[in-house]
């Protein structure tokens, strides 16, 4: 499987931004083959990412969607508008979005659905938060998440799982080594429990948390990690850069 090197610009960002694609290609070559790169602005710039990026080989998504199709829903977009300004590919059930906006597993699990039926691919988001972690209850939190946030009926090759730690996210912090490998196996364990294990191989699961060019080549190296969904530090496109140089 190859790496998934996945920016989540968060609410950042202005027009310019467009640039960044070439930017990071310019530092990143095309020719480097075994990693996908993934930007996901506001979905303002979707389109103008996806016009500036066509030959590069980089993939745009969206940051969140309603589930609905359409409708009475101020403020909200659906999937297919997101499909339609040209993400591939939408993040659901980011923490952020399940602290500040109160979205619960059932409606992530309707996100992600809506994202299918488009045809684009869910990233959903799991992950704990330094309280569960400490009181030794993360592989329970992270599994009853996963489960709760998959849209019924999906199967594994429309679908990406990134393990974000809640208390890794800006702060400079990331689990052991051993902490990530074991959360991605336990994820794997529950995906093979579901779909079996051929199918739960496909999945890619990626680690995302204070992701940097400091600390990638360790994260990147454990065997369940098939790739990084990354903050603050994908904001510079060197730094982008050289976390993509870090896949295995
Ligand atoms: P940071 O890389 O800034 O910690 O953010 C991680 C994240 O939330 C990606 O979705």
């Amino acid at each position: 499987m190859k790496t998934l090197i996945a920016a989540n610009w968060k609410m950042n960002g202005d027009l310019s931004w467009a640039q960044k694609p070439e930017v990071f290609r310019q530092v990143f070559k095309v020719e480097q083959e075994s990693v996908d790169i993934l930007i996901c602005p506001p979905a303002y710039l979707i389109p103008s990412l996806v016009a500036a990026s066509k030959s590069l080989d980089i993939s745009i998504g969206a940051q969140d969607c309603h589930f609905a199709t359409g409708g009475a829903f101020t403020g909200e977009m659906s999937a297919s508008m997101m499909a339609d300004a040209g993400a591939k590919y939408v993040i659901v059930g980011h923490s952020e979005r399940r602290a500040l906006f109160g979205e619960s597993d059932e409606v992530v699990a309707k996100k992600a659905a809506a994202v299918n039926d488009t045809g684009m691919i869910p990233i959903i988001c799991v992950g704990e938060n330094r309280g569960q972690r400490e009181a030794g209850q993360a592989d329970e939190i992270v599994g009853a998440q996963l489960i709760g946030s998959l849209p019924e009926n999906t199967y594994p090759a429309t679908l990406i799982i990134a393990y974000e730690p809640v208390w890794a996210i800006g702060t400079g912090l990331i689990p052991t080594l051993e902490d990530i490998a074991s959360m991605h196996d336990h994820i794997r364990g529950i995906l093979g429990t579901l779909f079996g294990e051929n199918k739960a191989s496909t999945v890619p699961i990626l680690y995302g948390g204070s992701v940097k060019p400091s600390n990638a080549k360790e994260i990147l190296a454990l065997s369940d990690v098939n790739g990084a969904l990354i903050g603050g530090a994908s904001l510079d496109m060197d730094s982008l850069a050289a976390i993509a140089k870090c896949a295995p």
